[in-house]
């Protein structure tokens, strides 16, 4: 028998995670299949409830539904605690168990895939929303030297590193406390570039071999371009995406599908 899986979120139409969970299914040899669904935007509990009373075994969940789908888990893993959302319900009996593989995928794209060393160096984190907030506690895993997080409103960024202080060397603030900083890896976690925007950054913000990573894909976005023009190296949110999606694969079918080849098929088109 078939098993059932799907996305929610608000919009949803252009979401690549069927063709990424298909693909993922189709190399290990899964039964099963998965669907964008999208729900109302006052309607995301519903919408869950009538998918798991028609069997679905396990969604994700994407804007604008992640702190929704943090309060429907019964239990939460560890890192979607940290997180404070959840992107991977899985439906265990009347259990509904909530993880967040946002993080891990980011870190496994940067360190596997991109080959990136966080350990000892210097991170700039723009953005104090759920995305960023998402991400925090997989990077200072990895024993950083310093984690800045930088917000347009500069108490949240501030709010969030006294939120993980005993985590690791993390601070928070304004762009402005930016000017004359360098770092090695900067990582945009704004909405910013939704919008076609750039985060206000200080020349010399990209230390010599920096990579910058936005955590959009899909578009050469205006803080790609800048890091560009600086000399830095850049990687856009595609192998992240991928990344997130294994992890929830994992979850649920406990298999690890390889994520290479996906990532270089959705690069193609
Ligand atoms: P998400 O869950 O995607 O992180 P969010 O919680 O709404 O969404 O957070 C959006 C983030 O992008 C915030 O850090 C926001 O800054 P503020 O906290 O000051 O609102 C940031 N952001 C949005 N548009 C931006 C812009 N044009 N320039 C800089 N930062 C921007």
């Amino acid at each position: 028998m078939t098993d059932h899986y799907a996305v929610f979120g608000n919009p949803i139409a252009h979401s690549k995670s069927p063709l990424i969970h298909a693909a993922f299914a189709r190399q290990t040899g899964q039964d099963l299949d998965y669907t964008a669904l999208l729900a109302p935007v006052d309607g995301f509990v519903e919408c869950v409830t009538a998918f798991r009373a028609g069997g679905g075994l396990g969604a994700n969940v994407t804007v604008p539904f992640k702190q929704q789908a943090h309060a429907l888990a019964t239990r939460r893993s560890a890192r979607a605690e940290a997180a404070g959302s959840v992107n991977t319900l899985h439906f265990l009996g009347a259990e509904i168990f909530g993880d967040n593989t946002d993080g891990a995928g980011l870190v496994t794209d940067l360190t596997r895939n991109l080959g990136v060393v966080v350990e000892g160096r210097r991170i700039l984190l723009l953005g104090a929303g759920g995305a960023a907030r998402g991400v925090i506690m997989p990077l200072l895993a990895l024993a950083p030297a310093a984690l800045m997080i930088a917000n347009r409103t500069p108490g949240r960024a501030a709010e969030l590193a006294v939120h993980f202080r005993d985590a690791g060397p993390v601070e928070g603030g304004g762009y402005e406390t930016l000017a004359g900083a360098s770092y090695d890896l900067v990582i945009n976690a704004t909405a910013a570039s939704l919008a076609g925007e750039l985060p206000p950054l200080p020349d010399g913000i990209f230390a010599a071999d920096a990579l910058a990573y936005d955590m959009m894909y899909g578009r050469d976005t205006p803080f790609l371009q800048l890091a560009r023009q600086a000399g830095a190296r850049t990687a856009d949110g595609l192998g992240m995406l991928v990344e997130q999606a294994a992890e929830a694969f994992f979850l649920w079918r406990g298999v690890r599908p390889e994520t290479a080849p996906v990532i270089a098929r959705l690069r193609a088109g």
